[in-house]
């Protein structure tokens, strides 16, 4: 196929929407008939709600539907709630409903925020005598607080605010290379951006009283900040779920649950032992808590990255969830560190993150760390228990039935008779296609 060349653009994002959307037609899209109207099409009827989202980015043309469901029965610490999930995968928002009930009728879920701590690091260079660059920061610490102060006002009303700085040595690693590693709590905000404000604030301040430390005109050599930023490495926040019953009652019969259990725990061991399983197993957890994030709008690219990592802290890529039995109790558990926000970021401008928040009846960050935690444990529950019994595609290709169908463009009569026809026959893209053929054949 012939690629058509496009010319550079300049000024892209002075122009206005339409004018946008004219250009990339007219660049890139001359062959899609309906690109306008699909374009125009997904726009919000209300004009400022519209507005709102145009401005969350730059150079917006329209809006990107994700579903927004729903998954009932969560009785997490004595609470019910019903969990919005936003994700595109078929059977992901079904799997949490029911791993839900199941667990709702053995006790529910228990879920305790570990800590809650913060941090980011004023990455920088020197080359000078180590001895020098400790005197410094140590006299020069008063200074870097009082830099923040005006940062820090509303915070530390809230309980937050910077808990302490640390001058960390990284020579060892990387010639010349230290940092500044620095703690906070940041309350119900995710805290991005009070973070990267008082890092860049302390950065200025820190290398401002460089230029006049005597130890350093002396030795002729002077710290040279590189880049100060958050860490979405959070081991230090840190939320734990777990459900436990039972082994018998976790089958129909006590040699089922007790059969069901050692499987169960043995899956759980497979995928703490080897990376290719445990990368698939964690994907799983993965599914509920992006689903969460993306609902509540928090970042899901910085929980995903610091998941992982977590992940990978001893060394080598693990398991994030844990099972025993013990004594006839069948123990499951979730540890992983979430950074999250209720409050700033999109939290009050996106009207359905709004709505999610209402729909978990306004819980504060502690709160949803443990709601996502659970998410995350329920969603691998649901995961595991079909991938030991009956085989993951079963009710995951019953879910995907309607897209299979809607990707036929089956009528309303097609599906139903297609709906009737799967309840008991295997759902593959070939058998469906198979049915709709013949049903169209024979009407
Ligand atoms: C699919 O999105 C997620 C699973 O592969 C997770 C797992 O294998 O545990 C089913």
């Amino acid at each position: 196929m012939l690629r058509r060349m496009s010319k550079p653009v300049s000024g892209f994002s002075k122009k206005n929407k339409e004018e946008k959307i004219q250009w990339l037609i007219e660049n890139y899209l001359v062959d899609v008939p309906n690109a306008r109207e699909l374009l125009t099409s997904y726009w919000h009827t209300n004009p400022k709600t519209q507005g709102l989202h145009d401005d969350f980015i730059e150079n917006t043309l329209t809006n990107y539907y994700l579903p927004f469901g729903v998954a009932p029965n969560f009785l997490i610490n004595g609470t019910l709630y019903a969990l919005p999930m936003v994700i595109e995968e078929s059977s992901v928002v079904a799997a949490a409903g029911n791993a839900a009930k199941f667990w709702l009728d053995r006790g529910g879920f228990k879920a305790e925020v570990i800590s809650t701590e913060k941090n980011g690091q004023i990455h920088f260079n020197y080359f000078g005598k180590k001895t020098a660059l400790e005197t410094f920061f140590e006299s020069v610490q008063p200074e870097l607080l009082e830099s923040i102060e005006h940062i820090q006002k509303n915070m530390k009303k809230r309980g937050g605010g910077l808990i302490d700085l640390e001058l960390i040595d990284g020579t060892e690693t990387l010639e010349g290379y230290y940092q500044i590693h620095c703690r906070f709590e940041t309350g119900d905000a995710m805290g991005a951006n009070f973070i990267n404000s008082c890092l860049e604030a302390i950065a200025a301040r820190f290398e401002e009283k460089a230029q006049t430390h005597a130890a350093f005109l002396s030795e002729d050599t002077l710290p040279e900040v590189v880049l100060s930023i958050l860490s979405n490495y959070v081991p230090e926040c840190r939320v734990r779920a777990e459900v436990s019953c039972n082994v018998s009652a976790l089958g129909k019969t006590e040699q089922e649950g007790i059969t069901f259990a050692q499987k169960f725990v043995r899956a759980i061991e497979i995928a703490k032992s080897e990376t290719r399983r445990a990368v698939t197993h964690n994907k799983g957890i993965m599914n509920g808590i992006d689903a969460l994030i993306l609902a509540t709008g928090n970042d899901f690219r910085a929980v995903e990255a610091g998941v992982h990592a977590y992940a990978a802290r001893n060394g080598y890529y693990s398991s994030l969830t844990h099972a025993k039995i013990e004594d006839g109790i069948f123990t499951f558990w979730i540890e992983l560190p979430l950074a999250l926000g209720t409050v700033g970021g999109l939290t009050s401008l996106h009207p359905m993150v709004k709505l999610a928040f209402s729909i978990l009846q306004k819980p504060n960050a502690k709160e949803l760390m443990q709601i996502v935690a659970v998410a995350g444990l329920a969603q691998n529950f649901a995961a595991v228990r079909s991938l030991v019994t009956t085989g993951i595609q079963k009710g995951h290709m019953k879910m995907h039935l309607m897209n299979i169908l809607n990707q036929l463009e089956a009528t309303t009569n097609e599906k139903a008779a297609a709906i009737a026809h799967f309840a008991d026959h295997s759902v593959s893209h070939a058998n469906v296609t198979a049915f709709i053929n013949s049903h169209r054949n024979s009407s």
